[in-house]
């Protein structure tokens, strides 16, 4: 079977994705869906609910599992992910990710997974200590599935996942240097070429790695709470950057803008002069209140997304779900297609196309 090229004309194949676990927020948005829109633009993208990832730390949550990803639809729809252009994909319907995936737990040492960065972080994180599901580090091996079964040049992502690149990339390599013969010493631009069947696909962080959460400590998240939604309200989003810690409240760097409120005012406030101006007066300790920077702030991120709360509540109206899954429906279709493709061109690699299938729509 002759592959398809990766992408039509000069555009390449961007694969990423979310766990459904809540509503985005704004680190999300400096963080990785920026940049999806950006690529979106020029490129096939494949947008991944992965929804089979939910169920290794919420198996008992089915219900909940299923009203997150489609809310996380819904906030996705919102930010602009335009279904014509690409596909919403649900990894449950795309069969060919879970074959892949055992496949390529063979060319994974125990231990590199286990060794796994982001993996470890979370393990402590979520406080799951040696209780975890043998599905738990099992989904760092679906991901590099997940990614290569669309054979993507790129994956936008946040700066938490980059390791989980980095294994997927490890996987490639190996991959096409056991079954198609790529010599070890190629470079990674060079495997689909030297005939590899998966491309070495590069991660794209976004414009700030990690935000900062409004309680100005940690790293913005849902389970710290100390995040600002997407969907918050116009006064939510007031209240809680009200609350952000600023530097004042240390005495001993009163004009230091080396915190939390000015690393929004940098994320948010598009006007670079105004930036440095508010860096400027603040630095020299003129007569600039938090209070009024804080209400800068809030009205800069009220600007973003309010396009952003207007689309979503089109999705929320009566019928909305009904849409999503429709949205969903129809891009899973589209990278079924792409998906079957390379699951076949790997098992031809592997000596396993003894025939060839075709999966029916139902
Ligand atoms: N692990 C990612 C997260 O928790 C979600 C994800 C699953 C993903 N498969 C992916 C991201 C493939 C990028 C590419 O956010």
């Amino acid at each position: 079977m002759t592959p398809h090229p990766p992408a039509a004309g000069d555009r390449s194949r961007v694969l990423t994705g979310d766990t459904p676990t809540g509503r985005l927020h704004l680190g999300h948005w400096v963080g990785s869906i920026e940049n999806r829109l950006a690529l979106q633009e020029e490129n096939e993208c494949y947008f991944l609910l992965a929804n089979m990832h939910a169920f290794t730390t919420r198996s008992e949550s089915p219900e909940e599992i299923r009203a997150d990803t489609i809310e996380i639809v819904k906030d996705w729809l919102a930010c602009g992910i335009d279904p014509k252009r690409s596909c919403v994909v649900l990894q449950t319907e795309v069969p060919a990710i879970a074959e892949l995936t055992w496949y390529f737990a063979m060319l994974l040492p125990f231990n590199r997974v286990m060794r796994n960065p982001t993996l470890k972080t979370e393990i402590e994180s979520k406080g799951l200590g040696d209780k975890y599901s043998f599905g738990f580090p099992m989904y760092a091996v679906g991901q590099c599935a997940d990614i290569l079964v669309f054979r993507p040049a790129y994956v936008p992502v946040g700066e938490d996942q980059v390791a989980h690149i980095e294994m997927c990339r490890e996987v490639a390599r190996r991959f096409d240097q056991i079954y198609c013969g790529v010599d070890s010493h190629a470079e990674d631009g060079d495997y689909v070429e030297a005939g590899g069947v998966f491309p070495i696909p590069e991660a794209k962080v976004g414009r700030i790695a990690r935000l900062v959460g409004y309680d100005g400590k940690q790293k913005m998240s849902k389970s710290l709470g100390n995040a600002i939604y997407l969907s918050d309200t116009p006064k939510q989003v007031q209240k809680k950057v009200n609350k952000i810690f600023t530097g004042r409240q240390s005495p001993t760097e009163p004009g230091d803008t080396f915190n939390a409120l000015f690393e929004y005012v940098r994320a948010f406030i598009c006007d670079a002069d105004r930036v440095s101006e508010l860096e400027r007066k603040y630095a020299a300790g003129e007569d600039i209140g938090d209070g009024h920077i804080k209400q800068e702030v809030a009205g800069a991120i009220n600007e973003l997304l309010d396009p952003i709360r207007e689309r979503r509540a089109d999705y929320e109206k009566p019928g909305g779900d009904d849409a999503v899954i429709d949205v969903i429906r129809e891009g899973t279709a589209r990278a079924n297609a792409v998906a079957e493709e390379t699951l076949w061109l790997a098992k031809e690699a592997m000596k396993l196309d003894f025939f060839p299938r075709k999966l029916t729509e139902g």
